[in-house]
């Protein structure tokens, strides 16, 4: 989604402001804009398209100012233009915003109807002339902002700048996040901490309903109730050079191949490997007290939270149920407090995974988060929170948070099933050991594996269609597997159960359509190589992702056969993972589709 910068600074901002827009760039946007405020003026550039775009406006004509605010914007309400990119102004008024403001219609008509002239498509522009009408009855800015807030409805977070407020920014939150960094002698707002890495990582996040007052020595906060409030200052996680590409072409390659280690992070925050011993569940999650759990994630992390039902159920014997988040408070599913609830999110900022947790919580469920980002909302909101360790991701595309939510789910499923007196102590060994292998495993297959990836992505990116199959957690890895295409190379791909071929996909089946099948020889191989069969007896192009037993037992003909190590069931699918991730990621490049910032995406989808 869009992402907010400001600064009050004892320097010219301009350049500052697009430095940290630098660093939203991964949330994905289609136009950007900064505003200064400079000896009573206002002024700004804005630009369609990359930040370049906007660099190269300043270069030719500079803002002055030492205060101002910037966006990069993920068009909503009305199309990507310079004219729709923020700053918005009206009256002397500088606005930007991420999020969506639901009443902006009606507030509109109303502002019409007193005369209010618009000049852009979007909702974000009712704040700027709500404020301006506000201040022209009267109003000082700081009753404006609380009388404008109280008028809006719907998620928020704004940055507004004054013309007759020359040393003081407001901002205000309400759902999308928002960061103030303190300096010395100056102040920052951000959307996170990432964008305010290069001047600090001293952060107050913003609570919804929330506004503040930002001046060069701190920052009043006004609460929802029009009290003023403290709120916490902390030392952000995320440092300067975590953001960076290292030499990596992408940041998506980097993360890729960053798995091994952050990994062995988030296991080694979970599993004591000397003792083989699990550590730091917290006891707010009894898995001993609860009779099943709900699990709600989007995307990526929900195919996590599938493969975390099926180790949950097989090791544990704890029941689970699952919905992709944006269904899951709808589906009005009887709730019982012998229940807990397990979020799943990387950017712990996805809008319809925190609404889940407000509903679980609504019904007094027990609540824990798996999230890469400690500070997050959804984190905030939980009553246990796992964290991944995979430091900031970056590429839009979702790889090592994945494997490393995987890990949790792992240690979660072992200590459940250690409380729940479901697994044998031997068995229990059996399986932290074929986790302390995982790491290991997982660096070998990528180095291995890479150009033969590198090779396949050519044979794929010559179609428009492809087909996933799998059983157990390779059909989620399937369906992974084709999300991680679609969203980085814009082919279309489906990811598919093995079994229910023959219920209507197998009529796709023809010498055209490239069949992925990730089978390693485990408990439904022989099941699969039937489905394998049917493809190949219509001329289906198969891939086949298998190990060396897997390869060793099939003699049906492949276009290419990729061979990874035979592995504990447990860990095949961070191992199985890896091969799906390469072939979009090279698939893409290839293509020369925009591998971070794939079209129409966003990072964080901080609206429903
Ligand atoms: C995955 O590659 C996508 N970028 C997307 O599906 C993502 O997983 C989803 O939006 C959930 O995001 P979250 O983990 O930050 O909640």
């Amino acid at each position: 989604m869009c992402g907010i910068v400001g600064m009050i600074g004892t320097q010219p901002v301009a350049p500052l402001l697009v430095d940290a827009l630098k660093r939203l760039e991964y949330r994905g946007y289609d136009s950007a804009g900064v505003a200064t405020l400079s000896n009573g003026q206002l002024d700004r550039r804005r630009a369609e398209g990359k930040l370049a775009n906007l660099e190269n406006q300043l270069l030719l004509s500079p803002l002055e100012g030492e205060i101002g605010i910037g966006h990069t914007r993920w068009a909503t309400h009305g199309a990507p233009t310079q004219n729709n990119a923020h700053p918005h102004f009206c009256d002397g008024i500088a606005v930007v915003h991420n999020g969506i403001i639901e009443n902006f219609s009606e507030i509109r008509d109303q502002l019409k109807a007193r005369g209010a002239d618009f000049s852009t498509e979007t909702d974000t522009e009712v704040v700027a002339h709500l404020l301006a009408s506000l201040v022209k009855n009267g109003m000082t800015p700081p009753e404006a902002m609380r009388a404008t807030l109280n008028l809006i409805r719907g998620a928020y977070a704004l940055a507004v700048m004054f013309r007759s407020e020359p040393d003081r920014i407001f901002c205000a939150r309400n759902g999308p996040p928002l960061a103030v960094g303190h300096g010395s002698g100056e102040m920052f707002v951000g959307s996170d901490a990432i964008a305010l890495s290069p001047f600090t990582d001293e952060i107050t996040y913003l609570e919804d309903g929330d506004w503040a007052v930002v001046t060069h020595d701190g920052l009043e906060i006004t609460n929802s109730e029009g009290a003023a409030v403290e709120r916490p200052r902390s030392r952000a996680a995320t440092t300067h050079a975590q953001v960076d590409k290292g030499n990596h072409k992408h940041f998506m390659e980097k993360e890729i191949y960053e798995q091994p280690e952050v990994i062995s992070h988030t296991l080694a925050h979970y599993i004591d490997f000397s003792a083989a011993t699990i550590r730091n569940v917290p006891a707010g999650m009894d898995f001993e007290r609860i009779h099943s759990l709900k699990i709600a994630a989007c995307g990526t992390a929900y195919f996590a939270g599938m493969i975390g039902k099926t180790w949950f159920e097989r090791y544990a014997r704890l029941p689970v149920e699952i919905d992709v988040a944006s269904e899951f408070r709808y589906r009005e599913m009887p709730l019982s407090e012998n229940e807990a609830a397990l979020v799943v999110s990387q950017s712990g900022e996805t809008a319809d995974t925190l609404a889940s947790l407000r509903y679980c919580h609504d019904h007094g469920l027990k609540i824990g988060s798996i999230v890469n980002v400690r500070e997050s909302t959804i984190a905030r909101e939980s009553d246990v929170v796992f964290p991944t360790l995979a430091g900031p991701e970056i590429g839009v595309a979702s790889t090592k948070a994945l494997s490393c939510q995987l890990a949790v789910f792992a240690a979660l499923a072992i200590a459940a099933a250690r409380a729940r007196g479901t697994l044998a102590t031997d068995e229990e060994q059996i399986l932290i050991r074929a986790l302390s292998e995982a790491p290991r495993i997982a660096g070998e297959v990528l180095n291995e594996i890479e150009p033969q990836m590198v090779e396949l992505s050519r044979e794929i990116a010559r179609h428009t269609h492809v087909l996933y199959l799998g059983r157990g957690t390779n059909f989620t890895l399937a369906m992974e597997g084709a999300l991680k295409l679609k969203e980085i190379s814009y082919i279309h791909a489906e990811g598919y159960a093995a079994g229910e071929l023959k219920h209507g996909p197998i009529a796709l089946i023809d010498e055209h359509m490239p069949v992925i099948v990730i089978a390693p020889n485990d408990r439904y191989f022989e099941k699969t190589m039937s489905n394998m069969q049917e493809v190949a007896a219509r001329g289906g192009r198969i891939i086949f992702i298998t190990d060396r037993s897997g390869a060793a037992a099939c003699d049906l003909p492949t276009l290419q056969t990729i061979i990874l190590p035979d592995v504990h069931e447990m860990i095949a699918p961070l191992i199985f993972l890896l091969p799906v991730q390469l072939l979009a990621y090279h698939t893409a490049v290839f293509m020369g589709t925009d591998v971070d910032q794939p079209r129409n995406l966003a990072k964080s989808v901080t609206v429903e």
